[in-house]
């Protein structure tokens, strides 16, 4: 039974992951801050829930290296803890900036840089970060410019990380979803075809394929999961 880590996942996008793994037959190590849309997971034997503050450099280090002796070996990671806020460059403060680099990056970094030397020692292992379209499509990016920069240091962080891994079976890849189909977006964009969105449950499933065996000759992906948008 592989062992996968999932953050973020009380959230939107983290719920319907958690039961896609689980379901496939993962060990799923769940980290979530607060929330209460895991209850179904309990009837799983393999899975554990931790409460944490991914954005907490200590916390984070602890729990991962605590994790890694408990469990032995970590197959996996999926990193979905991260969120939006709007503000154009005029608008954009220090704090702003700060808060969604933590909020997008920071949650990600404490977690995988100490995951990331566990998974060459042992030579295996499948690191998952979710970017956005923004860094790729700029012009998305006016109007939450913080949010934009955040999820970019994910893009070169992961290439940083495919480059140290070369030679070994070690990946990092970005998942890049569009607008995702949950019931809060729905509630803030009232006039938008829902129909052009992407399901969670698309999103989970190309996660799902990541840590597959089918993904083995992939190296340095780049998943745009945009649905029909
Ligand atoms: N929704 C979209 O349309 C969309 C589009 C593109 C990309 N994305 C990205 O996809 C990912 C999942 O989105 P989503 O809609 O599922 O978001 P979500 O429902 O807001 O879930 C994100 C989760 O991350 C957790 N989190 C945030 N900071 C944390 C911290 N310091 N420590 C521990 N947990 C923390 C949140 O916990 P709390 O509830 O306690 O804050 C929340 O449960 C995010 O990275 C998001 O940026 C989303």
């Amino acid at each position: 039974m592989k062992t996968i880590l999932i953050t973020g996942a009380n959230g939107n996008l983290g719920a319907v992951t958690v039961r896609k793994f689980l379901d496939a037959g993962y060990k799923v190590i769940a980290i979530a801050r607060s929330g209460s849309e895991l209850g179904f997971a309990s009837e799983y034997k393999n899975f554990e829930l931790h409460q944490l503050d991914l954005a907490d450099e200590n916390a984070a280090s602890s729990f991962i290296t605590e994790a890694i002796s408990l469990y032995g070996t970590i197959h996996g990671a999926l990193f979905l803890a991260g969120g939006f806020a709007m503000g154009d460059v005029s608008k954009t403060s220090g704090t702003d900036l700060k808060k969604m680099i933590s909020l997008n990056f920071e949650t990600a970094f404490y977690l995988s840089k100490i995951l990331f030397q566990h998974m060459l020692q042992n030579n295996y292992g499948r690191l998952v970060f979710i970017g956005a379209r923004a860094p790729l499509k700029v012009e998305q990016g006016i109007s939450a410019v913080a949010y934009t920069l955040s999820k970019s240091l994910l893009f070169t962080y992961t290439e940083i990380l495919n480059a140290e891994a070369k030679g070994k079976n070690v990946t990092a890849s970005m998942v890049v979803p569009g607008t995702i189909d949950t019931k809060s977006n729905r509630a803030s964009m009232h006039n938008a075809d829902y129909t052009k969105w992407v399901s969670p449950d698309a999103i989970a499933n190309v996660m799902e394929f990541i840590c597959s065996d089918k993904s083995l000759p992939l190296r340095e992906a780049v998943y745009k999961v945009y649905g029909d948008a």
